[in-house]
């Protein structure tokens, strides 16, 4: 293909995001043959997550071609390209932005490698879907975002906790007046560690970055920004074990937080909290995963919400609230998933592509996020309180 024609489809592509008539021009069928009715991906970071849920989550799609794989470590690219039929694989991001054109660059690598690899994908023109954290650093967040803008791309940083059916539910709750005003919420996630790679508990990794993460986009997501934050952290295990899948367990010192509060000042007295850690019991019946109950609670002047499982993997509602005639009545809502997965951000994002309907998942949240968290991280170092200068669209449900 020559380069001219890479430029004419990517820019179709761009095109038709902004317009959205590409779902009625390549889906009513054409004949150019399936890589143009698909968003094309190049994938990065051949661990757990690419090998467990991303890819198959990306196959299953119908929006998704996966053209390339990448991996640091030659065999887990090699590996991953054979066992789920990836045409092309690379050893540096860098070779594999010079191999078969792509629209969408997946990256699934360790967190301290997010910035250069999303960095290197948005120079090249390609629209980003990242694991979190974006970036590590809050203004190299700012860079990669306003490197987008000048390529006239998108980069979309996970969670995906605002495209669950129960997020939208207690957005669309909180708006209606329901539950009155929320002034407090709660939130937490945490398990126990058993992991397996060493930069979970280095600098650049921990239990905030890691797991908080999914709390602080669902609470900001419910509740508004952050205006400031209070945080402690600590190092409760000096000394774990990973156990990688493809090699020896490796003992590893722990230089990250792996016992993490984090309270956050949203606007008019609204406040939230967040606990998250690698020391939460998690050998339970029902395996940590799906567990079942509480783990967030939006307690209102005239109702409170609680939500069921995860918020990255939520099984429904329960909310009671006043009514005139009535003494209030626990019930559950929105029990039914939908299509929502926590590891459905490509899908997601292609269709978005493709079809033009705007994202719910945006970059600018994916930064306050991370200001949120660091905020937190300095307030333990200082024992101040951190403001916090970010902002995003919100309400996310208007
Ligand atoms: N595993 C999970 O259950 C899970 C769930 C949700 C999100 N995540 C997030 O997904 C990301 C990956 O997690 P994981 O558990 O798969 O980690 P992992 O350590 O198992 O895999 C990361 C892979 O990235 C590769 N890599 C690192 N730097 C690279 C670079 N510059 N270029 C190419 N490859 C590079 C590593 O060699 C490794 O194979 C993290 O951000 C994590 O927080 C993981």
């Amino acid at each position: 293909m020559s380069s001219g024609k890479k430029i004419d489809r990517r820019n179709f592509i761009k095109a038709a995001a902004a317009t959205g008539i590409l779902a009625k021009t390549v889906f009513a069928g054409n004949s150019q043959g399936t890589s143009a009715k698909k968003i094309r991906v190049g994938h990065i970071g051949c661990g757990n997550v690419a090998l467990n849920a991303y890819i198959v989550a990306m196959q299953a799609s119908p929006f998704i071609e996966i053209v390339s794989t990448c991996d640091i470590i030659h065999s887990r690219a090699e590996a991953l390209a054979k066992k789920f039929g990836i045409p092309k694989y690379y050893y540096n991001v860098h070779e594999q932005l010079a191999g078969p054109e792509f629209d969408l660059l997946v990256n699934t690598t360790s967190m301290p490698s997010h910035f250069e690899v999303n960095e290197a994908a948005l120079e090249a023109g390609r629209n980003v879907w990242t694991e979190k954290p974006m970036a590590l650093k809050v203004s190299d967040a700012h860079r990669l975002i306003e490197l987008a803008r000048k390529k006239g791309v998108k980069i979309y940083p996970a969670p995906t906790v605002v495209t669950s059916p129960q997020f939208k539910f207690m957005a669309e709750t909180i708006g209606s007046g329901k539950v009155g005003k929320i002034f407090s919420a709660h939130a937490t996630y945490g398990h126990e560690g058993k992991l397996w790679s060493p930069w979970f508990f280095q600098k650049g990794g921990g239990s905030l970055y890691d797991l908080g993460v999914y709390n602080v986009g669902t609470l900001t997501g419910l509740l508004g920004p952050a205006r400031s934050v209070v945080g402690m952290y600590g190092i409760s295990t000096p000394m774990r074990t990973v156990h990688p899948h493809d090699g020896p367990p490796e003992d590893v010192k722990v230089t990250a937080d792996d016992n993490t509060m984090l309270i956050m000042e949203h606007d008019n007295a609204v406040f939230s909290h967040i606990q998250t850690g690698y020391t939460y019991f998690s050998g339970r019946d029902d395996k940590d995963i799906s567990r079942t109950d509480y783990t967030m609670d939006l307690t209102g002047t005239d109702g409170i919400m609680h939500l069921a499982g995860y918020d990255w993997g939520p099984h429904g509602v329960d909310m009671v609230y006043r009514t005139e005639t009535e003494p209030g009545k626990m019930e559950r809502y929105c029990e039914d998933p939908g299509t929502y997965t926590w590891q459905g951000g490509p899908a997601y994002v292609a269709e978005c592509m493709l079809t033009g309907k705007p994202s719910l998942i945006t970059a600018e949240h994916g930064l306050h996020v991370l200001e949120v968290m660091n905020a937190c991280l300095e307030s333990q170092e200082t024992g101040r309180r951190v403001k916090i200068e970010s902002t995003f669209n919100w309400p996310i449900f208007r």
